[in-house]
């Protein structure tokens, strides 16, 4: 069982990629193995197709989904966000049923509208999000920062101890003979017709 886990950061060892290796490494002490995929510094750099592609076949082999960005200006990163518009429309149907969380980092404040974003994109595609204990937040302006916010941590690794525990019961309830939802086909109106 693997966790994808995305780094919406330009930075590639920063503060998103230190709150996500945190996460990595508890997933890890669940049995469950994990990949950061760069995706900030190469939406930067004007690789978006080459991203979305290769992200779109990492999802088929994962069992679930991480999302972390910095904040900027209260929101996710312009190249997440750009990220994300192109792989759930790509990815929809390997991402369906998926559980899925977002981090973010931020020096003071702005989060919890950035998640808000984030979350969106598991909600309109029927991924089960997953929660910790608080809103998934790291804060500091260097990963050392990061590694001294200890509630910070705490709500990072809880995360990812729910997260291995949903992924181990859904696949336990397939082993079990629960099958997933039926796929309907989505009615699409613009609320006329
Ligand atoms: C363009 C830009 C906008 C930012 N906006 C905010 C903000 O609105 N609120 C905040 O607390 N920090 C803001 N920050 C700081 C980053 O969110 C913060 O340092 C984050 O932890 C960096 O993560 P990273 O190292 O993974 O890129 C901003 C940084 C940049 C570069």
């Amino acid at each position: 069982m693997k966790v994808l886990l995305i780094n919406g950061s330009r930075k590639d060892n920063g503060c998103t990629f230190t709150a996500l290796n945190i996460i990595a490494e508890a997933l890890k002490e669940g049995g469950i193995d994990s990949q950061i995929f760069n995706v900030g510094s190469r939406i930067f750099k004007g690789e978006i197709e080459a991203v979305v592609k290769e992200a779109a076949e990492l999802i088929k082999t994962c069992d679930g989904l991480v999302v972390g960005s910095p904040v900027y200006y209260a929101s996710p990163s312009g190249e997440v966000v750009s990220f994300l518009d192109r792989f759930f429309g790509i990815a929809e149907a390997d991402l369906r049923y998926k559980p899925a969380c977002a981090i973010s980092t931020c020096r003071r404040a702005g989060n919890t509208a950035c998640l808000d974003v984030l979350n969106k994109y598991f909600t309109y595609s029927q991924m089960p999000v997953v929660s910790s204990r608080y809103w998934n937040e790291v804060h500091g302006s260097t990963p050392e920062q990061v590694l001294q916010d200890a509630e910070g941590i705490q709500i990072m690794k809880i995360l990812a101890k729910n997260l291995t525990w949903l992924i181990k019961s859904i696949e336990a309830g397939k082993k079990s003979g629960i099958e997933q939802p039926k796929f309907e086909e989505k009615i699409f109106t613009n609320f006329i017709r």
